[in-house]
Formats: structure tokens, C-alpha cells, sequence
């Protein structure tokens, strides 16, 4: 199995660095191949440039988003894991999203509509939110990050299954906590490959 991770947090010290963890742990376990984007660490550009976007009509595409959009399409499965940052995730991975899923690459408008491209690949979402899980429903956080992106994404592109896993109240929480949600994570990823 091949596994893209796509990993967006500034701090190698946080959470959401155990998270990453985890998960490559858990995906070695099972032989996958993996590659992994530490999307600071690679100094990502996020902003889709006029030059981008004057690549759709002239058929020139960036080399860092042609490198990524290669990795994609080598992938059996993508796996997301950031932090939600005002209902999101965190400008750096949606300017990923933006200039990586790409028209004519992940979707294309068709006469009868648009069809995602991305078709047979298994996608998952792994967020943490400072919110609990009472306030989240409260807001609709969930809902939003859903509709948002992870069906506007991962639906749009034509993904044969996609998932959402959020951890809640991850500040506040005690480390015990975390290390349970750890553990529930290790249980989690094995059940969705
Ligand atoms: C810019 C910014 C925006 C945030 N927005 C939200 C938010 O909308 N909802 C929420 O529950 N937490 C929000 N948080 C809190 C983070 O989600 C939380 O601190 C993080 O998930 C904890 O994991 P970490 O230790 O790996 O960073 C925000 C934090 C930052 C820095």
C-alpha cells in the first residue's frame, strides 16, 4: 500500500508532531510505502499564483506542484493531519490543496457536470480542536470542516472513500488523555486501511 502523509503543523514538539508519529508507526507496521510532506519543514509556497493560474489555459504547471501532483497519483491513500485553525485547517495545507488539486488534475468540468479525477484512492482526515466535543456540535465545527473540505475535497476529486477524525479539547485535556487518544488513533488507523 502506498501512502501519501501530508503533515501541516509549525512545531515539531506539538500534538499533532505525535500524531504524525503514530500514524507512520502504524502504517510501517503494515509494510506501506510512505511519503511524507512536512509541509513547513518543506517551505511550501501555499499562494496559487497568477502564473498558476495562467497555467491552466497555456498547459504549464509549477515543478513543486507537477513533484506533488506525481506523489499523489503514486498514492493508494492520502492521509491529512493538522491542527483546525478558525474552523480549517491551516493556510499552509489549503494552499496545498489549492494549487495541488488542481483542475485537470483532481476534477474536470464535463457536459454533464464536474468529475473528480482522483478515483479508487482512500483519503483521511486527522484534525485536533482546542473546542470539546459539546461545543463543537454547538458551533457546527464538525459540519463545517466536513462540507468544507472534506467532501468539497476529497468528494469533489472523486475519492472512493474519505474520513474525517477529529481529537477534541486537546489543550486542555491531561496527558493521559492524550496518550488514550493516541492509542484510539493506532486502533483507528488500522481499522481504515
Ligand atoms: C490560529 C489558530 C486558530 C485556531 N482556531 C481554532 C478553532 O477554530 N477551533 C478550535 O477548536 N481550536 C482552534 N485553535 C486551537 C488549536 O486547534 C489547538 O490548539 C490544537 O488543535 C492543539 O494541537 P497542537 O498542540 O498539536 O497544536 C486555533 C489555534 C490557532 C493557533
Amino acid at each position: 500500500m502506498k501512502v501519501v502523509l501530508i503533515y501541516a503543523h509549525p512545531d515539531p514538539r506539538s500534538f499533532n508532531a505525535a500524531i504524525a508519529a503514530v500514524v507512520r508507526e502504524e502504517l510501517e507496521k503494515i509494510g506501506a510505502e510512505i511519503k511524507f510532506k512536512d509541509l513547513y519543514a518543506m517551505h511550501w509556497n501555499p499562494v496559487l499564483s497568477a502564473k498558476d493560474y495562467a497555467g491552466y489555459d497555456n498547459g504549464t504547471t509549477a515543478e513543486d506542484i507537477k513533484a506533488e501532483q506525481t506523489d499523489i497519483s503514486w498514492a493508494d491513500v492520502i492521509i491529512m493531519i493538522c491542527p483546525v485553525w478558525w474552523n480549517s485547517v491551516p493556510a499552509i495545507l489549503k494552499g496545498y490543496i489549492d494549487r495541488v488539486f488542481s483542475i485537470g488534475f483532481a476534477y474536470e468540468f464535463t457536459a454533464s457536470g464536474p468529475r473528480g479525477m482522483l478515483n479508487g484512492k482512500k483519503a483521511l482526515l486527522i484534525t485536533t480542536s482546542g473546542v470539546d466535543k459539546h461545543a463543537a456540535e454547538q458551533s457546527g465545527m464538525m459540519e463545517l470542516i466536513n462540507k468544507s473540505l472534506v467532501d468539497a475535497v476529497f468528494g469533489f476529486s472523486g475519492f472512493a472513500g474519505y474520513q474525517h477524525k477529529n481529537f477534541f479539547a486537546v489543550p486542555t485535556v491531561s496527558d493521559n488523555e492524550r496518550q488514550e487518544m493516541l492509542t484510539e488513533l493506532r486502533q483507528f488507523i488500522q481499522n481504515f486501511i
